[in-house]
């Protein structure tokens, strides 16, 4: 008798549920600007938890990728895995829930516990998947594996597959375009500095690699942007044509300059790529290199942050530079302000990116819009 009464309440029940989720959500306050470094909170009320990411746009969704953390002394960990958020208008971002879940498996290269970082979600229009690489360290070995990751997915908001990690480029020299002089080429019989020696030390096993970020060229050519030799040098690593592997071309660049957090874009022909100095969770000044070609020679062109906080980075390090669709020469730097005694309220620095005298320059704003963009 009482399992029928129950069995009538059931539909009501789950009504009203549906009704108080949905006034809930749209009691969220529509976000017209962005604040840098201020609390941002999805469609939930609840401070968006997307660190290290990247954003891929799609037919009019923009999809945003990022390490989920949690409340207490997680750290750095990856207790969860790649959390998603989409949005039309750049401000306002409804919860997609976790893409990519760590395993319960303890065996597994991305058991729970992990350190999982810097997601980048890529669209591979050959074969219609959604490629996710990332930066993967395993469990309990601190950062000593300092592997890629890669997992896969039919759908943009997952759930991804995880497939494999790795070191990329084992057994491989760098490419070097026809006529560097020799003098130029790294040669392991005599190594120049200690990032070279690194390298000729991690050369059978695979190259070590942390930071990253992927970048999609207007060929459809990807490119893996990670740092390297001990973080001393960046690698730029051609992906092959699903996005699912490394083709053996590559080069280092910056060479023993120590540089994390990369973020690249692409303006007029001439290739960005913005990073940070390694100084573990504490801010430095950012740095700008810039090249007629992926493959260089790419110059270092200083720090592009200017005016008060600029020395740090407003306080921030770089993590993606997001080309605003549909806008032209419109370009957003994100970057990360890291919170590491409580990871979960790391905040968002969201900057607009202006070019001036032939490079680019990032200032500080306390709020703006897509409209400030000129
Ligand atoms: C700086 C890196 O940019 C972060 O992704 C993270 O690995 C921290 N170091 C860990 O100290």
């Amino acid at each position: 008798m009482l399992n029928k009464r129950l069995a009538g309440f059931t539909p009501v029940f789950v009504f009203l549920l549906l009704m108080v989720n949905y006034i809930a959500s749209a009691q969220q306050v529509k976000l017209t600007s962005f604040e840098p470094g201020a609390i941002w909170k999805d469609n939930n009320g609840v401070h968006i938890n997307a660190h290290g990411g990247g954003i891929l746009y799609q037919k009019g969704v923009y999809y945003w990728y990022g390490e989920h953390k949690v409340e207490g002394d997680a750290g750095n960990r990856a207790m969860v895995g790649v959390h998603c958020y989409s949005s039309r208008d750049l401000y306002n971002w409804k919860d997609e829930g976790i893409a990519l879940k760590v395993s319960q498996d303890s065996t597994s290269d991305i058991a729970k516990g992990c350190i999982l970082e810097r997601p980048k979600v890529v669209y591979n229009k050959k074969t219609r998947k959604y490629v996710m690489w990332f930066h993967l360290e395993l469990r309990g070995q601190g950062y000593k594996a300092a592997r890629t990751g890669l997992a896969i997915s039919d759908k943009a908001t997952g759930p991804f597959n995880f497939v494999k990690s790795y070191r990329p480029n084992p057994g491989i020299m760098p490419y070097y375009p026809a006529g560097t002089p020799v003098s130029e080429q790294l040669n392991c019989k005599d190594t120049k500095n200690e990032s070279e020696t690194f390298f000729c030390r991690d050369l059978p096993g695979g190259q070590m690699a942390r930071d990253m970020t992927v970048f999609v060229d207007d060929d459809g050519k990807a490119y893996h942007i990670f740092s390297s030799e001990e973080n001393a040098t960046l690698h730029i690593a051609e992906l092959n044509d699903t996005y699912t592997g490394h083709t053996g071309k590559f080069v280092r660049v910056y060479p023993d300059q120590a540089t994390e957090a990369p973020a690249i874009f692409k303006h007029n022909g001439v290739y960005y790529l913005i990073g940070s100095g390694t100084t573990g969770w504490a801010p430095n000044p950012a740095r700008l290199l810039s090249s007629p070609s992926i493959w260089g020679p790419w110059t270092y062109q200083g720090n592009p942050c200017r005016g008060d906080g600029a020395k740090i980075t407003f306080g921030g390090q770089s993590t993606h530079i997001l080309p605003v669709a549909g806008k032209k020469d419109a370009f957003i730097f994100m970057a990360d302000k890291w919170t590491p005694k409580n990871a979960i309220d790391g905040r968002y620095i969201w900057l607009p990116i202006k070019f001036e005298d032939g490079t680019m320059v990032i200032e500080w704003k306390d709020k703006w819009t897509l409209a400030d963009i000129k």
